[in-house]
């Protein structure tokens, strides 16, 4: 039910509020001008002086609208385009725009309320800015202190299964081989929660170096044939010899993120296509699958960290919704663009692009966002 407090109750009653009476003033002005035009034309007409009259009362209610529209664009007109533009640069994301109307009326107090609205905006994005800091800094604490213990215990696990400490039977190695397969999924994991957290600190750090696209996408390849083997899905790339500046780490990762999911979301025997091309000081790689689409309805929340499509067969337990976030805070870092075109049951290609001689600075996307 709706709370109605006095302004509410206030703008509910029948009396006259200051615009009304403006109004009413005005609808005054131009009933008198009208009458006191008829009775001047009538006055004349009866002296027979027509031509007179005519341009005499022309002229008259030519100023009587003037004077009324200038009424009326002073005190409504302008004020009111003054909030649509404020509304607009709002809608735009611009929290520093503030009204000053001085109508003493209606439209003043709606300006204040306008006002106050962007005030308390302000207030909610301040917080939810504090409340977006704690939850990337416990991200950040907690994936270093899980992480830690990571190492020495998958380097205990390799040594054990390698034999250091004595011969182990099949059973053992299969029980260790489980061990190790989940301790590097959980790290797999944490990394991710530390890019992320990287990525919305602006933290993410590059290392270029010179890096040969063509033989770089082939190792990618050559990793990716682990990833579900038993779908028998054929990656076919027709990347060209190129040399570009850049991170090979952070590449790959965006690589593997995007080709994970195009395996992930494709049917048994598809094909996986990659190829690029050199677009101003960029090249751009083009990913194209096989599999189900992206649906509509979450065609613009599959960038956004943590989001998930909905449980499909396709789905198993990998990835925990963060890939495509960590690939456009990657990409959109040093400039570079990602984004995807896709047809329900046809397949989904994702473009990508890095700059050839990387920036010196980077972008934060995630600040940048309203
Ligand atoms: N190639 C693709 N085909 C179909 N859906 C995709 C594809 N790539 C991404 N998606 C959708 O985008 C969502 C987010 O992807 P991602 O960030 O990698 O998270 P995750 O792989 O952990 O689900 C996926 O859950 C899926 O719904
Ligand atoms: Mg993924």
């Amino acid at each position: 039910m709706v709370k109605k407090t006095s302004a509410y109750k206030k703008s509910m009653d029948n009396s006259l509020g200051a615009l009304d009476k403006k109004i009413l003033l005005g609808f005054i002005v131009i009933v008198f001008g009208t009458l006191i035009l008829a009775s001047f034309g009538f006055f004349y007409v009866l002296s027979s002086h027509l031509t007179e009259v005519i341009f005499i009362s022309s002229g008259l209610a030519f100023i009587i609208a003037i004077i009324s529209s200038m009424f009326i664009s002073r005190t409504i007109v302008k004020p009111l385009r003054q909030l649509n533009e404020a509304t607009k640069e709002l809608e735009k994301g611009n929290l520093d725009v503030r009204v000053k109307i001085k109508t003493d009326d209606e439209i003043e107090e709606l300006g204040e309320s306008f006002n106050k609205m962007v005030e308390a905006l302000v207030e909610t994005k301040r917080r939810q800015n504090e409340i977006d800091k704690a939850k990337t800094d416990l991200l950040s604490i907690t994936s270093h202190e899980l992480r830690s213990p990571m190492t020495p215990m998958k380097a205990q696990l390799q040594m054990t299964l390698g034999g250091y400490y004595g011969k182990l039977n099949i059973k053992q190695k299969e029980s260790l081989n489980i061990a190790l397969r989940n301790a590097n999924r959980l790290d797999k994991i944490l990394v991710d929660f530390l890019d992320i957290s990287r990525i919305e600190a602006s933290r993410l750090k590059f290392e270029y170096k010179k890096v040969e696209v063509k033989s770089l996408v082939e190792i990618i390849i050559k990793e990716m044939e682990s990833f579900s083997p038993s779908k028998k899905i054929k990656i076919v790339s027709k990347i060209k010899n190129i040399t570009v500046e850049g991170d090979p780490e952070r590449i790959s990762q965006v690589f593997r993120n995007i080709l994970e999911n195009a395996k992930k979301f494709s049917p048994e025997k598809s094909m996986i296509t990659i190829d690029s091309i050199l677009k101003d000081n960029f090249i751009e790689f083009i990913i194209q699958d096989e599999g189900i689409g992206i649906k509509k309805s979450i065609q613009d929340k599959i960038f956004e960290p943590f989001f998930q499509g909905e449980q499909t067969i396709y789905r198993d337990h990998n990835g925990v919704g963060l890939g495509l976030a960590i690939s456009k805070g990657i990409v959109e870092s040093q400039g570079g663009k990602i984004r995807y075109e896709s047809s329900e049951g046809k397949g989904t290609t994702f473009f990508f692009s890095f700059p050839i001689n990387p920036p010196k600075t980077q972008k934060n996307f995630f600040k940048e966002k309203v």
